[in-house]
């Protein structure tokens, strides 16, 4: 059985720390550290800039080759399904697959049946996970902060698109993070959040937060019957910095990006002194070397 990462269902507390500790590490190390015998293949199936980039320079710095798929001219377009690419990709030697895809559960069922064959890393599959958006976004937190625990952190914006706060849901669970206010407009809200407290006024939210989480309004993602008044949307939830004065004046604040500028966030709060946007963007590259190196590194 190869080594997956999809969710966190398989995830303990302890990986999660081992990971942020790892992530550090190659936040300082200049060379390459671990030894590889893989070939990786990125498949983007939907639009990215920092996670299939971030994953390109991880594979670099860890000097793993890599294939990267254009699905627009790939024999996908001919009728190939994703299974036979896969097939074909791996007689190849290719043994990694990074996967990203609309549907839910494509990633989860091809890793289901070819688990004995490659290793799969999910870069965002439908609404339902975005587990190395999530690592990075707690390893940003606890670089930050020091500690998870104690934190209040309030998430705000689409939160019922979002395979990031989907992802980010659980893995704040297994760190046992108490206070989390999710907070939307009720029609994009959570149905049934498994953590958190749910508040549709944007102050309570904030009120003394230590981080503050800030999410795209995911217009692609609407589906049939569901639309959103933008300019409401901006009156009530968007973070500028007179709402940002209700959180704890060392509050960080973050956006998996990309933004919609002035719609969630004001450009000034977006690249202002509290900001860890970019920072999480960096951190991606880090991350995303741990998790190849906790995949299947070999120490030199
Ligand atoms: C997110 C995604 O694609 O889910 N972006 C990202 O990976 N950094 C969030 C989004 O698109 O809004």
């Amino acid at each position: 059985m190869k080594k997956q990462l999809l969710d966190f269902s398989k995830l303990t507390e302890s990986d999660i720390y081992q990971l942020i500790e790892k992530a550090k590490a190659f936040s300082t190390a200049t060379k390459p550290i671990f030894k590889f015998n893989n070939t990786a293949a990125l498949l983007f199936y939907e639009n990215s800039t920092r996670t299939k980039i971030s994953f390109e320079l991880a594979l670099k710095r860890l000097t793993i080759p890599y294939v990267d798929l254009n699905i627009n001219t790939s024999s996908e377009k001919k009728g190939e399904t994703t299974l036979d690419t896969l097939l074909t990709l791996g007689a190849m030697q290719v043994d990694t697959f990074i996967i990203r895809h609309k549907d839910d559960n494509l990633i989860f069922d091809l890793a289901d049946k070819l688990c004995d064959k490659f290793h799969f890393i999910n870069a965002g599959s439908g609404m339902r996970a975005h587990p190395t958006q999530a690592l990075l976004d707690v390893f940003t937190i606890f670089d930050s902060k020091k500690s998870l625990t104690d934190l209040s952190i309030a998430i705000i914006g689409d939160l019922k698109h979002s395979r990031v706060v989907a992802s980010l849901l659980q893995a704040f669970k297994l760190c046992s993070i108490g206070d989390i206010r999710l907070c939307a407009p009720a029609d994009l809200a959570v149905s049934k959040p498994t953590i958190g407290s749910y508040t549709a006024d944007l102050k309570e939210a904030l009120q003394d937060a230590d981080v503050i989480i800030t999410l795209r309004v995911q217009k692609e993602r609407l589906q049939q019957g569901e639309s959103i008044n933008l300019k409401d949307y901006q009156a009530y939830y968007r973070l500028d910095k007179k709402m940002l004065a209700y959180a704890k004046p060392d509050a960080i604040i973050m956006h998996p990006g990309p933004i919609n500028r002035d719609i969630e966030i004001t450009s000034e709060v977006a690249y202002g002194p509290q900001s860890m946007i970019l920072k999480q963007v960096e951190n991606g590259v880090y991350m995303r070397q741990a998790i190849l190196e906790w995949l299947y590194g070999t120490q030199l």
